[in-house]
């Protein structure tokens, strides 16, 4: 099948789609986890061509070559295996001649020993066990450990996890104002070593450390691939600097030492749980038929919703507080590595890739940006999670709450009200009838938008394991259909390259008139406030 043909079989609505098989057919589920997409206009034939359009890629085949360790990664000449991470004990990879499980589960020892040091004290400041742990890092170096430590906060008992992400300085100086930082450690976390705002925002902290004790080397450790850097720059000795191969991406690598401060707040049973689940999701991934795989029928959706349907966002909508911050974590994940126009063998892509991610915790979002999901002119596909047992014991009323409106929200959507049932039930309910005729189109929901449910048991480490997995399966599997290469981020290094050159404007050591116009107004104006 070719994309116009894709286009072709869009048209039934949801509402025409319902039979009494539909659910049983667009569904799928793997152990406790439902994927529920019947609730789409996904038709038989358009996943029927969405199989075909995967054979035609030879999906199976990259597949394959990524789990092997070729280097799919071919504009940086890379291997891809975060799912090498997350591989148990006892597991033998080789790739050509690189001993892959033997660096993962040293690498992964190495962590865990460091982890139940701080966890115990016996690795301890000169003031006493840690209290708190700093995470100094941005992108991939960030936003995973980031959802992971607020999903799973109720889990966490070792010290307390910060996170500085930005190097405007005000995550720093909350640091620098709540912790008490003779018994606080720094981690710098950077894959590239050489990232503006992590180094500006470390270099400030060991700055403040060298004010406030008298051995700050102590107070830091550093994840990265460029270990001897952080010694030289950071004076931080080689055993507390964890590296990690160049074939982990930096949006992939919260299993890998970036998940440090996780170990450390979890301790490593848990961590380990957490790549179980993971693990789980990469031993479904590469067996399952195409028709029960989870992560691929995801993908399918995802690019008939942008392919087919022809729309512009998805919108993520977990009804679970614990992952709020998912929907910033797929935005690094899908459009840093879907984000592109041109394919692997640089030709540009002829249709329209990565939508934009957006979407927040429910019902909060209910209350804020449904308005515009139900009544807006322009659809836009939604995406709900939900598990199914509270968060403890005595919440039970509660959860059935939230249940109960994420499901009330997807009917909504589904099916919408007619202006006529509108108007009908205002007149119903006592209303004069001219003044219902007339309210009556305010009161219309158009319905026939699309809504997909991904619902589990409860939010474990194992259970976020897999659901980070599954969002990583599904955005390799839409880069695929889409043929372009998910795992570099070129778009990215103009912005960098240009704020280096900007800086002495920005510092005045260059006169406003060596820019251009458009840039010699604002820069005129800062160096006037
Ligand atoms: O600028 C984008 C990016 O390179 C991401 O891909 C990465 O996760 C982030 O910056 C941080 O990079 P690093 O871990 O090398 O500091």
């Amino acid at each position: 099948m070719n994309w116009n043909e894709l286009k072709a079989t869009f048209g039934p609505t949801i509402a025409e789609l319902q039979d009494e098989d539909r659910f049983l057919g667009f569904s799928a589920t793997f152990d406790d986890m439902l994927f529920d997409y019947s609730r789409t206009q996904m038709t038989d034939d358009a996943r029927e061509g969405l199989f075909d359009m995967l054979e035609e890629r030879e999906f199976e085949l990259i597949r394959e070559a990524m789990y092997s360790g070729e280097k799919i990664n071919v504009t940086e000449g890379r291997r891809v295996l975060h799912t090498a991470l997350r591989m148990p004990e006892g597991t033998r990879m080789m790739a050509d001649d690189e001993d892959i499980a033997a660096t993962v589960l040293d690498s992964r020892a190495a962590c865990y020993a460091f982890a139940d040091a701080v966890r115990s004290g016996e690795y301890a400041a000169a003031a006493g066990p840690f209290t708190d742990v700093v995470n100094i890092g941005i992108g991939g170096s960030d936003l995973g450990p980031v959802l992971v430590a607020e999903a799973l906060v109720a889990d966490m008992d070792g010290p307390r996890l910060h996170f500085v992400s930005n190097v405007d300085g005000a995550a720093l100086n909350q640091v620098f104002q709540t912790c008490d930082l003779s018994r606080t450690l720094f981690i710098i976390a950077s894959k590239s070593f050489g990232t503006i705002e992590t180094m500006e925002t470390a270099k400030m902290a060991l700055a403040r450390m060298q004010d406030e004790v008298a051995d700050a080397s102590v107070h830091f450790a550093a994840l990265t691939t460029k270990p001897d850097a952080a010694a030289e720059q950071f004076g931080i000795p080689a055993q507390r600097c964890f590296g990690f191969a160049d074939w982990v991406g930096g949006r992939f690598s919260v299993w890998s030492p970036i998940g440090l401060p996780l170990m450390i707040g979890l301790g490593p049973q848990k961590f380990g749980e957490f790549l179980a689940g993971a693990h789980e999701v990469d031993e479904h991934f590469r067996t399952a038929p195409l028709g029960q795989n989870l992560p691929v029928l995801m993908a399918c959706v995802g690019v008939w919703h942008r392919n087919g349907c022809g729309y512009p966002t998805r919108c993520v909508v977990p009804y679970d507080t614990r992952l709020a911050t998912l929907p910033q974590y797929l935005q690094q994940l899908d459009m840093e590595s879907n984000g592109k126009r041109v394919t692997v063998e640089g030709d540009e892509v002829d249709v329209a890739t990565s939508p934009v991610v957006w979407g927040s915790a429910g019902t909060n979002a209910q209350h804020a940006y449904f308005q515009m999901l139900h009544q807006s002119p322009t659809p836009q596909p939604l995406e709900f999670m939900i598990a199914a047992k509270p968060v403890a014991e005595g919440f039970e009323h509660m959860q059935k709450i939230l249940i109960a409106n994420c499901f009330a929200q997807s009917q909504a959507l589904a099916y919408g009200r007619s202006e006529k049932e509108a108007e009908d039930l205002m007149i119903e309910g006592g209303m004069d009838p001219i003044e219902a005729r007339e309210l009556a189109p305010h009161r219309t929901f158009p319905g026939n938008r699309p809504s997909t449910l991904l619902m589990y048991r409860e939010l474990s480490p194992r259970t976020l394991g897999r659901i980070i997995a599954l969002a990583e399966a599904r955005c390799f599997t839409e880069g695929v259909f889409w043929g372009v290469n998910s795992f570099d981020q070129w778009g990215v290094e103009l912005g960098k390259v240009l704020a280096t050159d900007m800086l002495p404007h920005v510092e005045g050591r260059f006169s406003p008139d060596m820019v251009d116009e458009a840039l010699s107004g604002p820069l005129a104006h800062y160096h006037g406030l």
